[in-house]
């Protein structure tokens, strides 16, 4: 079966020969081809070219569909390589704590933040937060995103982190877009566990990652190693507890202070190290011949007004960037990928170019998808999506808040909303 989009005005972010990422200056490139085309066959990308090699296409009769794409353009799906789209109820409480001027770290002290969600998530049962779960995953979906990693952290204990990882694999099942999921069990210290931090990170290790990864449930392990949070030792205790499970590190690192999380990140070979506000040229020289990728999330800084990444430094000392929404209810209650990208060029300083190469093939790589998905290549999966009448791919970041999104396409398939 195929699906053929015809007078694509531009087809953004093809690529003749895949690469598993861009890094510094090689961010700013962008490859596209004007009054385009692109074949889909089945549930993969075929063919793409200008429209006039299509005349000269020996073409069979089995194409199903023709799209005519005039004035518009095509971009590969946004990849999504950070979420905790699996939460219970929002807390618009703590928003507004925030506006009267608490901080996170406050919230969170008070046992507000995560722990608020533990709580709520103990008292939900998994078709519940499967429910609530599924509004936002086609929410992101219609938003563009076709692949997306989402983590637990949120259960704390044993049978509450697997609920989440149930529920996650739910939606792997029943929904159209690419899944990976997380184990994130040392998100937060629990509070019966406060002056006992030790034992709560034996448990996460003696207990939590058997259990999770003997049923499979997880492709990757995460830590919240922070002030206030997991400490560097705690951090890599876990992680390589995880790594012999055959689960990748992949972490919140230095979100609330210079705290150690990217070193011990790199130290454990994670596939990224994410949030990064506090990165000084100590970090980025550890960064720097790593394959871990620094992942930002604009959303997180933006929603909590924390001080930015230093993003140009890091592209500037040669380094790649993915950026990724961090969807969650504490500190980024969206999934809005298009105005991830705006934040990336208003208030980081991003080119479009390079926003468009950090929440595609970038952040594809820090699922470790970037063979399947990222960009517009042969073989890859056909998840893609045709924006309305735009003069350019600038418009997309530019127009921050406005959705320039008219149709998906996942696994080759058109979705319907
Ligand atoms: O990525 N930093 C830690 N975890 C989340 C926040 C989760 C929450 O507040 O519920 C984050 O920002
Ligand atoms: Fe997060």
């Amino acid at each position: 079966m195929r699906l053929l989009l015809e007078n694509i005005k531009e087809l953004v972010q093809v690529e003749y020969k895949p690469v598993e990422k861009v890094s510094g200056a090689g961010m700013a490139k962008l490859r596209t081809v004007k009054n385009a085309f692109l074949m889909i066959k089945d549930e993969l990308i075929e063919d793409f070219g200008p429209m006039s090699r299509l005349k000269s296409l020996d073409l069979d009769d089995d194409i199903l569909m023709e799209i005519d794409c005039s004035g518009r353009l095509v971009f590969p799906s946004f990849c999504d390589s950070h979420t905790h789209i699996v939460y219970p109820s929002g807390r618009e409480k703590e928003f507004v704590d925030k506006i009267k001027g608490l901080s996170y770290e406050e919230i969170a002290r008070r046992g507000g933040g995560i722990l608020n969600s533990a709580k709520l998530l103990h008292e939900s049962s998994a078709e519940e937060l499967y429910h609530q779960a599924i509004n936002r995953v086609v929410e992101v979906i219609r938003l563009g995103t076709g692949a997306i990693e989402i983590k637990s952290g949120y259960g704390l204990n044993t049978d509450d982190e697997l609920k989440m990882l149930r529920v996650v694999k739910w939606i792997k099942e029943t929904t159209p877009i690419t899944v990976r999921a997380t184990f994130l069990g040392a998100h937060a210290i629990p509070q019966e566990y406060k002056s006992r931090v030790p034992e709560y990170v034996d448990l996460v290790i003696n207990e939590m990652i058997p259990q999770v990864a003997g049923e499979g449930m997880a492709d990757f392990i995460d830590v919240f190693c922070d002030k206030g949070f997991f400490s560097p030792d705690d951090t890599e205790r876990i992680l390589m507890a995880g790594v012999k499970y055959g689960l990748k590190p992949k972490i919140h690192a230095n979100e609330l202070d210079y705290s150690g999380g990217i070193q011990v990140g790199v130290k454990c070979n994670a596939l990224s190290v994410d949030h990064l506000e506090f990165t000084g040229d100590e970090e980025i020289a550890v960064l720097k011949g790593s394959d871990t990728m620094p992942t930002i999330l604009p959303g997180a800084a933006f929603f909590l007004g924390m001080p930015l990444s230093p993003v140009r430094k890091i592209i500037d000392a040669g380094l790649p960037v993915a950026l990724a929404s961090d969807f969650n209810p504490g500190s980024s209650p969206s999934g809005n990928m298009s105005f991830i990208s705006s934040l990336g060029c208003i208030r980081y300083k991003m080119l479009p170019e390079e926003v468009i190469n950090a929440t595609t093939l970038n952040a594809a790589y820090a699922m470790g998808l970037s063979n399947q998905v990222g960009s517009i290549a042969k073989g890859k999966l056909a998840n893609v999506f045709i924006t309305s009448e735009i003069p350019g791919y600038s418009t997309i970041p530019y127009m921050f808040g406005s959705n320039l999104i008219e149709t998906v396409i996942l696994n080759g398939e058109i979705q319907t909303f």
